[in-house]
């Protein structure tokens, strides 16, 4: 079993943020990738519809064999994960419990802005999870929508998103911000962007390293963890285009990576 691979699902390129995490701190580990790149983005449809998309997800890879899966995608992690977690008799973690760790390691934090897509700002599970543990923190939620879309384009130091980031960002600096919470695997990509955007003097963070912290706990909890001395990478799209094998190359630093399309049901 512990040599069994692990499951990661996004809705497209963002969970390869939590890809490269995982594979930095559990290095003998398989990985199966899925990106639902025939239905990005997530974060316009509906809690139903991302249910259900979510669901579908996951069967796949158990039909991989896989031993734990991570939800790599906020919006599905928001309006999906209990269910998941009920339905399916396997490990099954999110990323807003991590990111939520992340935002609070600093314990100086007042100010938390926090930007996602519209259906993981909509859902609350930031704000909610945030104040139960730190009520006297101000948090500011902004949605983002065109992000994740300019990220799949690798529009990543574009002056459009240069002039989407300003926009979206300018209200939480007007209120003090100290912290920005980058609720969505996809922003992480944007870093570099981010930092030229907003200067000195705001801590970024993601949830992608607390994600894998989180699942290194588990997997150990469960003696699940793997040594696998020459551990795999499989990647599946549900839509395919060079333009994700190239990004995924780049960014996790691999050799060649040939995505397979996948038909889910
Ligand atoms: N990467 C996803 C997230 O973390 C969603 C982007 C999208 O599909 O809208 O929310």
């Amino acid at each position: 079993m512990n040599s069994q691979p692990l499951g990661i699902f996004d809705s497209g390129v963002g969970g390869l943020t939590v890809v490269k995490a995982v594979q930095g701190l559990l290095p003998h580990e398989s990985i199966v990738y899925l990106g639902d790149t025939a239905r990005v983005p997530y974060g316009s449809k509906s809690p139903e519809t991302i249910r259900h998309f979510a669901d579908q997800n996951v069967r796949f890879l158990l039909s991989k064999g896989v031993k734990a899966i991570v939800v790599a995608c906020n919006t599905a992690s928001a309006h999906a994960l209990s269910d998941l977690q009920k339905n399916h008799n396997i490990p099954i973690i999110g990323v807003i419990e991590p990111g939520v760790d992340a935002a609070l390691a600093e314990p100086s934090c007042q100010r938390v802005g926090i930007i996602a897509t519209r259906g993981t700002i909509r859902s609350h599970a930031y704000q909610h999870a945030l104040a139960l543990r730190r009520p006297d923190l101000l948090i500011l939620e902004q949605s983002a929508p065109l992000l994740a879309p300019l990220v799949e384009e690798n529009w990543i130091d574009h002056p459009a998103t240069i002039e989407a980031l300003k926009t979206y960002l300018q209200p939480l600096l007007d209120r003090g911000m100290d912290t920005l919470l980058l609720a969505c695997t996809h922003y992480p990509l944007l870093i570099p962007t981010l930092q030229s955007v907003l200067g000195p003097g705001i801590r970024l963070v993601d949830s992608a390293t607390t994600c894998a912290q989180h699942l290194q706990t588990h997997l150990a909890s469960l003696d699940l963890l793997a040594e696998n001395a020459s551990p795999t990478f499989d990647l599946f799209l549900t839509d395919l285009h060079e333009q994700f094998e190239l990004l995924a190359q780049r960014f996790l630093a691999s050799g060649p990576i040939k995505a397979a399309r996948v038909e889910l049901s």
